[in-house]
C-alpha cells in the first residue's frame, strides 16, 4: 500500500514529514525516507527498516527546510533494501518522487528510459517517474507532471519535488488515496486522513486524475487537461483512533472493505490488454517443465490452507494436474512423496509462519522447486522460494484474515490458468471468459459490500447460537471452511463446515430444532444436490441460511433466509461468497461483545511451530 506525506509552511518539514509517517505507518513499515530542497539541491534521507531506522539515521538533527515529502514502504516491486526506498530521483539529482500503487507499465517506460541515457538504481517501477521528469521537464514542473502522468498505466499516487522549484510539492491521485490537508498559512498532503489531524481538520479529498499544487500561501487543484477544479472543502470528524481505521469501528471491518481494491491491485499488470493471457513475471518455471508437472502439493496454515483447497479444486479442473494439499504442520510429518516431477506450492501471508516455513525447507531438502504465494516482499517465505506471486493486499492489521484470502483465491486462480495455457488444457476462449470475470471481481465484491443489511440482520440471530454449521459441495465445500473458521475465532461461537453430501453418513445426528446451518448453494451443476441437502437438514428443525448466485430463485422454496451473490463464473464464486461470510462473522462478534481485531488465544503471525 506505502504511505505518502507532504508539507509546504512555515515550520520545519522534516519533524512534521515524520510523525504524518509514523501515523500512516499502518500502511506499510519495510522501509522510509525524506526528501527536501536545501541550497539549490535536494536532501535526500532513507532507509530500509521502519521509520525508527530513518530516525536513529537523522540523529535528530534539525534541518531548516519548511517544504519537504515522505514515504513509508510497503514492497511491491524490489525488495525491501535502502536503494529501493522512496523518494527516487533522477539522474541529476533535481527531481524527486514518493509513490503509492502500482506504474503497470513501467517496463517499457524504463526500457524506453534507458534507451534514452537514464540510469536507474533501484529495481522499483517508481523510478521510471523521476526519470520521466527529469526527461520531459521544460522549467514548469506542473506541466511536465501532466505530460509525465498521460504516459503512465495503472494505478498511483505520487508527490514530488525539485530544486528547480524548491517553492511547491506537486502531487497526483490515479485510483490511490490522497488528501490535502488545508491549514493555517501551511498545506499538507497524505495518503490518508491521521496524518494530518494533527494540524488542520479542514481537507480537500482528491478525486482520480486531480493534480493538486501546494505552494506557500496557496493550494490549487486541476484535472488532467490542467483545467483548475473548485473543490469542496470536507471538515473531518473523526478522532485520531477511528480515522486510523478509516472510520471503520475495527481494523477486520476496515480490511473486509478493502477487498476492492486489494483485489484490482492484485490483478494490475498480470492480464495482457487484450484479456487474453495472464502474466505471472516473478514465476520462472519454463513451459518445458510446466508441461512435464506430474504432481503438485499445496501447504500453508489457517486461512492460506483454505485458499489452498480452493486452489485445488481450480488447478485440477483447468490444468489437469493432480493437486494434495496440506496443512503446513502435518506436511513433513507424513513423509510426503515428492518426485522431481513434482512442484510444491506454499501460501503465507505473513511469509513468516514457522509451520509454513518448515515445510517449505523440506520441500526444498527432497530437491523440489518451490512457488510461494505471499503478502510480504522480503519475508522469510518470499526470500527462500524459487519462484513468487504476490497478493497485493498491503498490510493486514486484524488477526482474522480477510483481505488475504481473497487475494490469495486471485493468485490461485491466476496460476492455475497460467498453467493450463501452457498445458493447453482449457480452450482460449474459456480462459478469457473467466479472465473477464476477474476484471469484474473487484465491482461486485464492492456490490455486496454496499448492501450488507440483510447480513447484518442474520448475524443478530446468530449471536445466541451456541453451534452454526456451514455446509457445501465442491468450491462451495471449501468456502464453506473459511466462513466456519472466521465464525470461530472471532465470535467463540463452535462452528463446523461440512461437505453437504457427507452429512447423512454422522453429522445429521447433530442437527436440532432452530440450530443454524449457512448452506452454500453457488455451484450450478451441484445445485440439485445442495437442495436436497438443504431439505435434509430442514426435516430437522434447522434454522437455513442460503447462499446462491443471483437468479437462482429455486432456492427460496427450502431456506428461509437467503444471500445472493452477484452473478460471476463459477470457479471465481469463492471470491463473492465469503465475503457475506466474512460480514456474518464479524457483525455476530460485535454483537456477541468481542474484541474483533484481537481475537483470544491467537495472534496474526505464528512464528513458532
Ligand atoms: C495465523 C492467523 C491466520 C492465518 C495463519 C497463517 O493463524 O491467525 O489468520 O491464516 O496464521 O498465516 P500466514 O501468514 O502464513 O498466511
Amino acid at each position: 500500500m506505502c504511505g505518502i506525506v507532504g508539507y509546504i509552511g512555515f515550520k520545519e518539514a522534516v519533524p512534521i514529514l515524520l510523525e504524518g509517517m509514523e501515523k500512516l505507518e499502518y500502511r506499510g513499515y519495510d522501509s522510509a525516507g525524506v526528501v527536501f530542497p536545501e541550497e539549490g539541491r535536494l536532501t535526500l534521507i532513507k532507509r530500509a527498516g521502519r521509520l525508527n531506522s530513518l530516525k536513529e539515521k537523522l540523529n535528530g538533527r534539525s534541518y531548516a527546510a519548511n517544504i519537504g515529502i515522505g514515504h513509508t514502504r510497503w514492497a511491491t516491486h524490489g525488495k525491501p533494501t535502502d536503494s529501493n526506498a522512496h523518494p527516487h530521483t533522477d539522474c541529476t539529482g533535481h527531481f524527486a518522487v514518493v509513490h503509492n500503487g502500482i506504474i503497470e507499465n513501467y517496463i517499457n517506460l524504463r526500457d524506453w528510459l534507458q534507451l534514452n541515457g537514464h540510469t536507474f538504481r533501484s529495481q522499483t517501477d517508481t523510478e521510471v517517474l523521476p526519470h520521466l521528469i527529469e526527461h520531459y521537464y521544460n522549467g514548469d514542473l506542473v506541466d511536465t507532471v501532466l505530460r509525465v502522468v498521460s504516459k503512465l498505466e495503472g494505478s498511483f499516487a505520487m508527490a514530488v519535488v525539485s530544486s528547480h522549484e524548491p517553492d511547491k510539492v506537486v502531487a497526483v491521485r490515479q485510483d490511490s488515496p490522497l488528501v490535502v490537508g488545508l491549514g493555517d498559512g501551511e498545506y499538507l498532503l497524505a495518503s490518508d486522513i491521521p496524518a494530518l489531524l494533527k494540524h488542520t481538520r479542514n481537507t480537500y479529498i482528491l478525486n482520480d486524475g486531480e493534480i493538486a499544487v501546494l505552494e506557500a500561501g496557496r493550494v490549487w487543484v486541476m484535472d488532467r487537461n490542467g483545467n483548475e477544479v473548485d473543490k469542496e472543502v470536507l471538515d473531518v470528524k473523526w478522532e485520531a483512533e477511528q480515522a486510523e481505521k478509516g472510520g471503520y469501528e475495527h481494523f477486520m471491518l476496515k480490511e473486509i472493505h478493502e477487498q476492492p481494491q486489494a483485489l484490482r491491485d492484485t490483478l494490475s499488470g498480470r492480464i495482457s490488454t487484450d484479456g487474453v493471457n495472464v502474466i505471472l513475471d516473478e514465476v520462472k518455471i519454463t513451459p518445458e517443465k510446466i508441461k512435464g508437472l506430474k504432481k503438485i502439493f499445496i501447504t500453508a496454515c489457517g486461512t492460506a490452507y483454505h485458499a489452498g483447497l480452493v486452489g485445488k479444486h481450480i488447478i485440477e479442473k483447468l490444468a489437469r494436474l493432480p493437486v494434495e494439499v496440506d496443512i503446513a504442520s502435518e506436511f513433513r510429518y507424513r513423509h510426503p512423496i515428492i518426485e522431481s516431477d513434482s512442484l510444491v506450492l506454499v501460501i503465507s501471508q505473513s511469509g513468516e509462519t514457522a509451520d509454513t516455513l518448515a515445510a517449505m525447507r523440506e520441500a526444498k531438502r527432497q530437491g523440489a522447486r518451490v512457488i510461494a504465494v505471499t503478502n510480504v516482499v522480503g519475508s522469510s517465505v518470499s526470500r527462500e522460494a524459487d519462484d513468487l506471486i504476490y497478493t497485493w493486499a498491503g498490510p493486514e492489521i486484524a488477526v482474522a484474515s480477510t483481505k488475504a484470502y481473497t487475494t490469495q483465491l486471485v493468485a490461485m486462480y491466476l496460476f492455475a490458468l497460467y498453467l493450463a495455457d501452457v498445458r493447453g488444457t482449457v480452450k482460449s476462449e474459456e480462459i478469457q471468459e473467466i479472465l473477464l470475470g476477474m476484471k469484474k471481481l473487484a465491482a461486485k465484491a464492492q456490490s455486496i459490500l454496499d448492501n450488507t443489511v440483510v447480513v447484518k440482520d442474520f448475524a443478530q440471530e446468530f449471536a445466541c447460537s451456541t453451534d452454526v454449521f456451514f455446509i457445501g459441495r465442491g468450491l462451495d465445500y471449501a468456502v464453506a471452511m473459511e466462513g466456519s473458521l472466521k465464525l470461530k475465532e472471532i465470535s467463540y461461537i463452535h462452528a463446523e463446515a461440512y461437505a453437504a453430501g457427507e452429512l447423512k453418513h454422522g453429522t445429521l445426528a447433530l442437527i436440532e430444532d432452530k440450530m443454524p446451518v449457512v448452506a452454500l448453494a453457488t455451484q450450478e451443476g451441484l445445485f440439485d444436490k445442495m437442495v436436497s441437502n438443504i431439505q435434509e437438514v430442514n426435516a430437522r428443525g434447522a434454522a437455513v441460511v442460503a447462499l446462491a448466485m443471483d437468479g437462482l430463485k429455486e432456492v427460496e422454496r427450502v431456506a428461509g433466509k437467503v444471500i445472493y451473490i452477484p452473478n460471476t463464473h463459477p470457479v471465481l464464486a469463492p471470491v463473492l461468497t465469503v465475503i457475506p461470510l466474512q460480514l456474518l462473522a464479524y457483525h455476530t462478534a460485535v454483537a456477541r461483545g468481542c474484541d474483533v481485531d484481537k481475537p483470544r488465544n491467537l495472534a496474526k503471525s505464528v512464528t513458532v511451530e
